[in-house]
């Protein structure tokens, strides 16, 4: 099995060690700077020996080495730099997803694709776009990172191991993202009968502008650790077939009552991608707060459209 990651950058070769690490599939590492791409993959396989890894790695910058790929992660594009908001991205990034999305179809048209390039829910609509074919087959990973930062917050709040804690985030990957405060549950018990609204407001606060914390700390460049680690639970599902239930960016049709765009929602994630979208009852606030993020990421979409047509 092989899978190709598109971007040598920060998460793209972060991501590449984890699948090396975890023997889950042969890497091709593809950047447009072809000496990058190969000097990591150099570096990375000279570290095989130490690390047990059994899987093979290649760097280039020729598509064709992709061919046939099962899964295509999309890293590349621009990272956020200190005082920008990820939608500043979208024109750069908008061309540099085009080209990539046209030789994804050309080299791996049956790959299953995910996007971490931003703004990621309007790069994950723009590939549904592009590509077209069966919308489950397009994820953006943001949900899953977004709900991993809500719980690590809750965690430290609350000097509870997070795996005591359930909880999601949906929306889009940005100050609209909807943490659900009525479905996160801690050791089975509702996070509103252990933390008073204000304090809940503060962590859903800090969640919603942790990326943002990060891009002022590193100055240039944006958060990679959790992003890969993010996009990595997404491919282990996939390749594993595990059917396992993570929040993905997603092109809903009618889901929550929101059409024509993607925003992360909850979805059951296995060989064919995500295989179900899970709609879930929700409060009126929440609901209400999920459709408003997806205008904001159909306006989103409707300026990428007009900035690189
Ligand atoms: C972040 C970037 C990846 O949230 O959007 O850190």
């Amino acid at each position: 099995m092989k899978i190709s990651i598109i971007g040598a950058g920060n998460v793209g070769s972060t991501l590449a060690e984890r699948v090396l690490t975890y023997k889950l599939a042969d890497v091709v590492l593809l950047d447009i700077i072809e000496d990058l791409a190969r000097a990591k993959a150099l570096d990375l396989s000279d570290a095989s020996p130490l690390m047990g890894y059994e899987k093979r790695v290649l760097g280039t910058s020729d598509y064709k080495e992709t061919c046939d790929s099962k899964v295509v992660i999309i890293t590349a594009g621009f990272p956020r730099r200190k005082g920008m908001s990820r939608d500043d991205l979208i024109h750069k990034n908008g061309e540099i997803m085009r080209i990539v999305l046209k030789n994804i179809k050309t080299f791996s048209p049956d790959a299953i694709l995910i996007v971490v390039t931003n703004p990621l829910d309007v790069m994950t609509y723009l590939a549904y776009k592009e590509i077209g074919g069966d919308r489950r087959k397009i994820l953006g990973m943001a949900g899953n990172l977004d709900t991993a930062r809500f719980k690590a917050l809750l965690s430290q709040e609350l000097g509870v191991s997070f795996e005591k804690i359930e909880t999601l985030v949906l929306g889009s990957h940005g100050d609209t993202m909807v943490p659900l405060v009525s479905k996160t549950l801690i050791n089975e018990k509702p996070l509103g009968s252990m933390l008073n609204r204000e304090r809940i407001e503060d962590i859903v606060e800090r969640t919603k502008k942790r990326g943002g914390e990060i891009v002022a700390l590193l100055k240039s460049g944006s958060a990679y650790f959790s992003p890969s680690a993010a996009c990595f639970e997404i491919l282990k599902a996939i390749i594993n077939d595990a059917k396992k239930t993570i929040p993905c960016s997603l092109v809903l049709k009618g889901e929550y009552g929101i059409s024509d765009c993607a925003i992360s929602v909850p979805a059951k994630i296995g060989k064919d991608g995500a295989e179900e979208i899970l709609e879930w009852e929700l409060p009126e606030n929440e609901l209400s707060a999920l459709r408003n993020s997806a205008k904001a990421a159909k306006e989103m979409f409707d300026k990428c459209k007009k900035q690189i047509d």
